[in-house]
């Protein structure tokens, strides 16, 4: 039996083609179901639905012996207890910090609001700038228009939403897209089924980019 964790949304959409290669697909819409294992047209395998964040934690403790989770969640949370061996190239977008669009320039001491406290605080440190962080869990964009901080680090994809609340990106932190990940002792243990799911989900890449 193989477990693979993954979130409900964007990577959940954006993965299925990737899980239709191996013969994966779901029994059951997680959007519209309540269940959280949801089998598939593998006997083999399920699905656990879970929250992106929680990804990394379920796979390493080997709760799931794959995840599908993005770059940022996996750099926030630490990726030494894991293998990552494919970027999957869905769910893209950038990790920024942004501001107010009539806000100067970031000096001295300041304040960022963010849900990515140790990539915030690795990023700033290695520009040797002295970033006071608060730890939010969402609506990030709203912490500089009321005062709560001077800028913000969140994901920026169409810039939309920066837009719509007064805000503009300025600094690139990186590039971030989702990756599969595999619970270490699952890659000894199964490693057969999970090599060839890896090799299907990189033909599914490879038939992408041709
Ligand atoms: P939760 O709902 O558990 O708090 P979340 O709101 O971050 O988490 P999603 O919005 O589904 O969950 O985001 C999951 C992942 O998708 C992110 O970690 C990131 O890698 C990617 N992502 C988030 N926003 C965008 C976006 N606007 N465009 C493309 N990818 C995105
Ligand atoms: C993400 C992210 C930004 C937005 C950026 O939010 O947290 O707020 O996308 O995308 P844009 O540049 O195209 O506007 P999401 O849509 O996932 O909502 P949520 O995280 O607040 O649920």
């Amino acid at each position: 039996m193989l477990t693979i964790a993954i979130s409900k949304g964007r990577i959940y959409e954006e993965a299925l083609p990737f899980l239709a290669e191996a013969g994966i697909i779901p029994t059951d819409n997680p959007e519209t179901c309540r269940k959280l294992i949801l089998d598939t047209t593998r006997d083999d395998v399920k699905l656990i639905i879970i929250r992106a964040t929680d990804v990394p934690t379920f796979v390493e403790y080997g709760a799931a012996d794959l995840g599908i989770t993005g770059k940022d969640v996996l750099l926030e949370h630490g990726t030494e207890n894991l293998y990552e061996p494919l970027d999957l190239n869905i769910a893209r977008c950038r990790l920024m910090t942004a501001a107010h669009q009539d806000a100067p320039p970031l000096t001295g001491r300041f304040r960022v609001a963010t849900k990515y406290v140790n990539i915030t605080e690795r990023y700033f440190a290695s520009l040797g700038m002295q970033a006071d962080i608060i730890k939010l869990y969402g609506s990030m964009e709203l912490a500089p228009l009321v005062g709560l901080a001077d800028c913000i680090v969140d994901l920026v994809e169409t810039g939309n939403t920066l837009k719509a609340n007064h805000l503009e990106p300025r600094e690139l932190i990186m590039h971030i897209s989702s990756r599969l990940v595999v619970n270490k002792a699952a890659m000894k243990m199964k490693n057969t089924a999970i090599v060839t799911l890896i090799k299907q989900f990189e033909h599914t890449l490879h038939t992408r980019n041709s």
